[in-house]
Order: structure tokens, then C-alpha cells, then sequence
């Protein structure tokens, strides 16, 4: 059985105030959402350490969304994986199209930070995704392929194990247009798929594949109730309490 999992990616918004009261209002509506669902938060990095004491002792994991490619030092402005376990992380993102897109965030830096946060005990969400002008020449498969090829393809298969895998294609983050639920388990399976060609069936089976891009309470049942999508990594939704748990009732 693959885990059913709910992320919710707050990139830079909230403050700590809203982010802990945010985080108050889930904890509140916990009981509503299915055991099974395993829901995880990523707020900013400053917010993480207020937000770990209140959902302490719950069942919402703590996540953070980027960690540093070098385990410590004179990286000013940079944080590491160690630091994120300390204050409580399970998870991170890493990967995301915003920071391959805007920081620079290559193959070879997500190997170094995939294997920081495995040493330090974080599980990796680790994000792959086509862009537009990809999309329409047709290209989804090879792009995907080759983001997942040269990151996960480079761990060993116990650290590969560990890693939760978003698709997210670019068009869809934060433009309100969602993939459809063919679309999405399209690249889905194929991503479990080549999973299966390095590493074995079996493993690929365990593998849990989250959608995300404009996923929201109107579109979450169908695109979760595809035999290859294992819940989703939510952006915009994931900042109302209501919406987000919403996503997760809906699974
Ligand atoms: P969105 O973002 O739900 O606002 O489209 C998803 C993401 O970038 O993780």
C-alpha cells in the first residue's frame, strides 16, 4: 500500500502571526480528515519552529521547502538539512520549478540536497515537472523522464525509497489551470513506470506520486481517485484552512 499524502506548499506568504493561526485552524479540523491521509505543511523557513509547536502532538507533519547543497558553513543566507531536522522537519520540498526556475536549481545540486536531507532524517518531496512551450511540442514524457533519470536515478535504491515524488507541471502552478485527471495519471504512470525499469516493480508499487499544480477542492477527488496519483502537493488552496482540508476530505 502506497501512503496517501497532502502536502501544502505556503511558499513565501503568510506571516508568522497568519502561519501559526493557519496552522491553529488545521490542527482544529483534523478530526474530519481520513486517518490514512497523511497531510504535511511547508511554510517559510522563519515560520517553522512557532508552527512545529502547535502542531505538535498531531498528526500534520512538518515540512520545509528548500535545504542548503552543503551540510555547513560559510553559506550565508542558506539552511541546512541538519538545522530543518532540528526544529522538528520530517519532510522537505526540493526541486520545485520555482527554484529551478528563478534559483538556479540544477540535477546535480538536488542529488546533493536529497542525499543532506536523507542523512539528517528528512524525507524528500521531490518535484519534476514540464514547462508550457515543452507540453505542446509534445516533449512532457522526455523532460519528465530525464528530471527524474538524473536526480533519483543517481540515489541508491534505500535512498530512492525514501523519496515522495510531485509531478507539477509549470503551466498548471498557480495559473488556475489544472491538468486533467487523464493528463495527470498519464505522466503519472509513467513516471511509475521508468521508476519500475531502474529499480523493480515492487518498489515502483511503494512509490507515492503527488499531483500538483492548481489543485483544489473542485478538482482533488478526480485527480486522487486515478489509480497512479497518490494525493498532491498544494500551493495556493493550502493558505485557507477550509480549502485545504477540503483537499484532504476529499481523497
Ligand atoms: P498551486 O501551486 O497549487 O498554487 O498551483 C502548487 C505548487 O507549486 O506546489
Amino acid at each position: 500500500m502506497r501512503r496517501k499524502i497532502v502536502a501544502g506548499n505556503w511558499k513565501m506568504n503568510t506571516t508568522v502571526a497568519e502561519g501559526v493561526q493557519l496552522a491553529k485552524e488545521l490542527v482544529e479540523g483534523l478530526a474530519e480528515v481520513p486517518a490514512d491521509v497523511n497531510l504535511i505543511i511547508a511554510p517559510p523557513f522563519t515560520h517553522l519552529a512557532p508552527v512545529a509547536e502547535i502542531i505538535s502532538g498531531s498528526a500534520i507533519a512538518l515540512s520545509a521547502q528548500n535545504c542548503a547543497d552543503e551540510p555547513k558553513g560559510a553559506f550565508t543566507g542558506e539552511v541546512s538539512a541538519a538545522m530543518l531536522a532540528g526544529i522538528g522537519c520530517t519532510y522537505t520540498i526540493l526541486g520545485h520549478s520555482e527554484r529551478r526556475q528563478y534559483y538556479g536549481e540544477t540535477s546535480e545540486k538536488l542529488v546533493k540536497k536529497i542525499r543532506l536531507a536523507l542523512e539528517n532524517g528528512l524525507s524528500p518531496i521531490f518535484c519534476v515537472g514540464e514547462k508550457l512551450e515543452e507540453r505542446n511540442a509534445g516533449r512532457h514524457f522526455e523532460v519528465v523522464g530525464a528530471q527524474v533519470a538524473d536526480v533519483l536515478f543517481q540515489l541508491s535504491e534505500l535512498e530512492a525509497s525514501k523519496v515522495v515524488i510531485a509531478y507539477e507541471p509549470v503551466w498548471a502552478i498557480g495559473t488556475g489551470v489544472t491538468a486533467t485527471s487523464a493528463q495527470a495519471e498519464e505522466i503519472h504512470a509513467f513516471i511509475r513506470g521508468i521508476i519500475a525499469g531502474q529499480f523493480g516493480e515492487e518498489f515502483a508499487e511503494r512509490v507515492s506520486i503527488l499531483y500538483g499544480g492548481s489543485c483544489k477542492p473542485s478538482n482533488a477527488k478526480e485527480l486522487f481517485a486515478c489509480p497512479d496519483i497518490d494525493g498532491g502537493l498544494i500551493g495556493g488552496a493550502a493558505l485557507k484552512a477550509a480549502d485545504f482540508l477540503a483537499i484532504a476530505k476529499s481523497y
